[in-house]
C-alpha cells in the first residue's frame, strides 16, 4: 500500500495538476476489430486512427474511435504473452487507461509522483511528421492507469504511432458529446484510500459522499464518494461494497473483474430521447426499471421540459437537485462478464449523480444479478 507523503504536499495550492479534460479512454479487449464495429455501429463513433502490423506495430492492434469530444481506443494483443493478453485474461474486456489532457505532461507526472503516485511509465516524447505528443503514466486503482497527454504541438489524427484511418462504412453519430464521469469499483475498505489518493496525490476535491443508507435496497448496499479536479471537468466517483443481505453489485463486479476497475463511464448528450432511441434501435441493451417508477416521478422531481411518456417509453430516469434536473439511463454490461457498463446522461442544470434513482436502479441491477445466479 502506498503511503502518501503529506509533509511536502501544498494543500493550499489547488492548481498543481490543471487538467483540460478527458483525453481518451483505452480499453483492452479480446477482439478490437469486432469491438470497433460495436462502437461504430451501435454507439455512433467514427474510426479516426489505427495502429497495428500495417503501420509497423507488431504486437498489438489499436482502433481509435471518436464522437464529438470523446475518444475511445480499443486495443487487442497479437501475442499470447503480453501485458495486454494478461489483462484480458484476468479482467475480460475492460478499461486500462483513463487518459487526462494536460498542458504539461512531464510536470503533471512529477507533481503526482512526488506526492506518492506509483510510476506506470516515465515521460516520453513521441514524434512524427505531424508534431509531438508527450505522455507519462501513473497507476491508480487495480491495474488501471492515468496517462497524462500533452498534445498542443501535435496536428495529426491521434498521436505518433497511429495512422489516420477511415472506415469504409460511414458512422451515424447519436449525439454523444463528452465523458461526464468515470466510476471506479474498489475492494471493501479501500474507498477512502483512493479518495485520499485523488485528494493528496492529484489535488482533487471530495464533492459528495453517499453512505449505505443512501444506496441500499433490501438485498445489497454500496458506499460511494465522488472526487473532482479543480475545474470540475474530471469527476471520479469511487464505490466500495457495503454489507447487505445478499451479494452487493460491487462484489459481483470485483469477483468477475478480479479486482478493482472502472465500473461505468457516463457520457453526456444534449438530447437523451434521440440518443437512447438510437441506441435501442441499434441493439444496445439497458437496465429496466418498472413502469410504476413513472407514476409518481413528477411529484418527486417537479416540472421537466420533456414529455414524460417519451421518457417512460425509453425507460429514462429523472432526478432533481438544488440546481436543476437530470435524465439518465444505464446500459447492461457491454461484455459477457458483469463488469463495465455505460450511463447516458443529459444534465439540465443538475450537477449531481441521480441519488433519487439509486433505489429503483439497484433493484433493477439485482434483478439481473439474480438471473446470472450472482445474488
Ligand atoms: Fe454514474
Amino acid at each position: 500500500m502506498i503511503n502518501f507523503d503529506r509533509s511536502t504536499q501544498p494543500l493550499m495550492n489547488p492548481d498543481f495538476l490543471p487538467i483540460n479534460g478527458t483525453d481518451h479512454i483505452e480499453f483492452y479487449v479480446g477482439n478490437a476489430k469486432q469491438a470497433a464495429l460495436f462502437y461504430q455501429h451501435c454507439m455512433g463513433f467514427e474510426l479516426i486512427a489505427y495502429a497495428g502490423p500495417e503501420t509497423g506495430v507488431r504486437d498489438r492492434a489499436s482502433y481509435v474511435m471518436q464522437q464529438e469530444k470523446i475518444r475511445f481506443i480499443l486495443t487487442s494483443s497479437l501475442q499470447p504473452e503480453s501485458s495486454i493478453s494478461e489483462h484480458v485474461k484476468r479482467h475480460g474486456d475492460g478499461v486500462k487507461v483513463l487518459a487526462l489532457w494536460v498542458d504539461d505532461a512531464t510536470k503533471s507526472f512529477h507533481e503526482t509522483v512526488s506526492r506518492g503516485a506509483e510510476v506506470a511509465s516515465e515521460p516520453k516524447t513521441l514524434q512524427d511528421e505531424f508534431g509531438k505528443v508527450v505522455v507519462a503514466s501513473i497507476k491508480t486503482y487495480g491495474e488501471t492507469i492515468h496517462t497524462f497527454v500533452e498534445r498542443s504541438a501535435y496536428q495529426g489524427a491521434f498521436m505518433p504511432g497511429y495512422k489516420a484511418m477511415k472506415s469504409s462504412v460511414q458512422s451515424i453519430p447519436i449525439g454523444l458529446k463528452y465523458v461526464d464521469h468515470c466510476v471506479g469499483n474498489v475492494e471493501l475498505g479501500q474507498m477512502n484510500r483512493w479518495v485520499d489518493f485523488y485528494e493528496h496525490v492529484m489535488g482533487f476535491k471530495l464533492l459528495i459522499t453517499f453512505d449505505d443508507k443512501d444506496i441500499s435496497t433490501e438485498y445489497s448496499a454500496l458506499m460511494s464518494k465522488v472526487v473532482s479536479n479543480g475545474n470540475g471537468y474530471i469527476k471520479f466517483p469511487i464505490n466500495e461494497p457495503a454489507a447487505g443481505k445478499k451479494k452487493s453489485q460491487i462484489e459481483e463486479y470485483l469477483d468477475f473483474y478480479h479486482g478493482a476497475g472502472v465500473q461505468h463511464i457516463a457520457i453526456a448528450t444534449d438530447d437523451i430521447i434521440f440518443t437512447v432511441g438510437e441506441l435501442r434501435k441499434r441493439g444496445v441493451e439497458f437496465l429496466r426499471v418498472p413502469d410504476i417508477y413513472y407514476d409518481d416521478v413528477l411529484d418527486r422531481v417537479g416540472h421537466i421540459n420533456e414529455d414524460l411518456q417519451a421518457l417512460k417509453k425509453l425507460n429514462i430516469l429523472i432526478d432533481r437537485d438544488e440546481e436543476g434536473y437530470l435524465l439518465q439511463i444505464f446500459t447492461k454490461p457491454v461484455q459477457d462478464r458483469p463488469t463495465l457498463f455505460f450511463e447516458i446522461i443529459e444534465r439540465n442544470g443538475a450537477k449531481s449523480f441521480g441519488k433519487g434513482n439509486f433505489k429503483a436502479l439497484f433493484e433493477a441491477i439485482e434483478l439481473e444479478q439474480g438471473l446470472r445466479g450472482n445474488l
